[in-house]
């Protein structure tokens, strides 16, 4: 951990002046959620707090500047992302943490990086923020709950292959794109259990 990062109380002032009030809120949920996973899943309790609490930082641009907010950054942005810009908040943010917060950790930058989306290799962190962001209390959809029990449940590969595939079904029944690392991350999960079994 870099000797320039803020205290977690700097951090939320900050992120509370920065993000409008519901997103700070989710991001508040999101951190204490991954908390309450890294414990769980013994993972670096005080990075899945911080990966969790800034996931979202990246949303106090508006969404039609983040294009050219990854642009600046060198942020190469793939076809995807070019019909859904809104997916860059997440790269972007990779970047934030540390040019706002402070925050050098490259395993806090790579979770964030991948918490909208997925990726190959996904890291303990990197699911547990991923799976928090769904899951924290102030998400409301119809398989939130189910989604919550498996947190307390199932192994890690096991919850986050539910939440990809859940996040596959609802871009498909959208008619929107799939992302290719959506794709990636499950299939591997899957693999990996046929390789035990
Ligand atoms: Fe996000
Ligand atoms: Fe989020």
């Amino acid at each position: 951990m870099s000797r320039m990062m803020m205290s977690h109380e700097e951090m939320r002032i900050l992120l509370g002046q920065r993000l409008k009030r519901s997103r700070y809120e989710h991001s508040l949920g999101v951190a204490e959620t991954a908390l309450k996973l890294a414990k769980r899943f013994h993972v670096d309790e005080e990075k899945a707090y911080v990966a969790g609490l800034l996931h979202d930082c990246a949303r106090e641009f508006p969404n039609g500047e983040l294009m050219r907010e990854a642009e600046k950054r060198g942020i190469a942005i793939g076809p995807v992302e070019r019909v859904m810009p809104i997916l860059l908040h997440a790269y972007i943010g990779a970047y934030r943490v540390k040019e706002l917060y402070g925050v050098e950790d490259r395993e806090i930058s790579q979770a964030i990086w991948r918490h909208t989306v997925g990726g190959a290799d996904m890291t303990p962190l990197d699911q547990i923020v991923y799976f928090a962001d769904m899951i924290e209390p102030h998400r409301e959809y119809p398989k939130a709950e189910q989604l919550r029990m498996l947190a307390e449940t199932v192994s890690l590969d096991e919850m986050l292959l539910v939440g990809l595939s859940a996040s596959i079904l609802f871009v498909v029944q959208k008619q929107h794109l799939v992302h290719p690392d959506t794709v990636t991350a499950r299939n591997e999960i899957l693999m990996r259990r046929n390789a035990q079994t």
